[in-house]
């Protein structure tokens, strides 16, 4: 498959995609939430859950998996998760990234790593079945931050990434996450996400990234989490709309938002403000938090409660399908 078609498969109308790729000390975290032991069975255990959602393919084109879980498997079927959500027209893909490290001796800011045995990797998972890959970089906002330096280097980064995958086959998901941590104004959030995206696509532009073959993975433009004055919706959806059609590309066939810790309701009342209007691409949901939180809440790691566990993830899936659409 072309990565063209690829890419207009993970953003067809009515769907969105599904980051169920958080690396292992992540998950820990969210398991110590519900008092779960985090080991590979309980995760295993715990991705089956969601992804035996009845009629998931509805709603969900694409799941982003991490390494661990691309070679575990279905629990009832003993099929490898990758050829089990094929199976059910489901687009398997691969976080990529290594985490992060420090980028300055202060240790304040962050660089994504993984790129030195990037092509190994990516081929292997692009030979046992992976559609699409992710890379990660992070941004934080302080009175002084992000440095020029950093947003530098993870958008070199970024685009080296993104070539290497559309040289294998992978249609990469490019995720420059400004983070929305602080107490700094909309304002600020969406000079400094105008800023990083300005830079990210001179450096895709600058190696030749095939825009129709790639998915941008932003962060929405929002106030800082302890702002004390707080946007409205249409705020929100107007800013973030604003700063990407003044740095995204036409030619990128699909954005998929992050949530970045946004409540479940807030993350699907924000993409369906954004869905009210036209808009030169896809615009749909590539969440983690909120699209799991309900679900890992619900679930709390007991047999008994798979199906009420998979009850409220399709209830957001659902919601966020339709606000894909415009439609809530
Ligand atoms: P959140 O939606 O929880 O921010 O996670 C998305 C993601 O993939 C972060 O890399």
């Amino acid at each position: 498959m072309s990565l063209e078609k690829i890419a207009n498969q993970m953003v067809q109308s009515g769907k969105g995609i599904l980051a169920a790729d958080e690396s292992t000390p992540t998950c820990k975290k969210r398991f110590d939430s519900i008092n779960l032991e985090s080991n590979a069975l309980t995760r295993n255990q715990y991705r089956d859950m969601l992804f035996n959602s009845p009629e998931l393919e509805n709603y969900i084109s694409g799941i982003i998996l991490f390494d661990e879980t691309f070679t575990q498997k279905d629990l009832s079927s003993g099929q490898l998760y990758p050829e089990f959500l094929s199976s059910k027209n489901i687009l398997p893909g691969i976080k990529v990234d290594l985490g992060l490290t420090s980028l300055d001796s202060a240790k304040q800011e962050q660089r994504t790593i993984g790129l030195e045995d990037l092509y190994d990797r990516s081929s292997f998972y692009f030979s046992r079945g992976a559609k699409f890959s992710k890379w990660r970089s992070v941004f934080h906002i302080t009175n002084d931050l992000p440095s020029d330096q950093c947003i530098q280097k993870n958008s070199e980064d970024l685009a080296e990434y993104a070539l290497i995958c559309q040289s294998i086959g992978l249609v990469p998901i490019v995720e420059p996450e400004v983070l929305m941590d602080g107490n700094h104004s909309i304002q600020k959030s969406y000079d400094v996400t105008s800023k990083v995206l300005n830079l990210v696509f001179e450096s895709l532009s600058s190696k030749s990234i095939n825009f129709e073959g790639m998915i941008l993975k932003p962060n929405m433009v929002l106030s800082g989490y302890e702002c004390s004055s707080q946007s409205s919706i249409e705020e929100v959806a107007e800013l973030t709309l604003q700063c990407l059609k003044n740095n995204v590309p036409s030619s990128v066939p699909g954005i998929a938002f992050l949530s970045g810790g946004q409540s479940e309701d807030l993350a699907t009342r924000h993409l369906n403000q954004m869905n009210l209007s036209t808009n030169p691409w896809k615009l749909t949901f590539s969440y983690g938090r909120a699209l799991q939180t309900s679900a890992l809440n619900t679930w709390k790691g007991q047999s008994s409660n798979i199906f009420p566990g998979q009850k409220a993830f399709l209830n957001r899936a659902k919601a966020n399908s339709l606000a894909s659409q415009g439609l809530l």
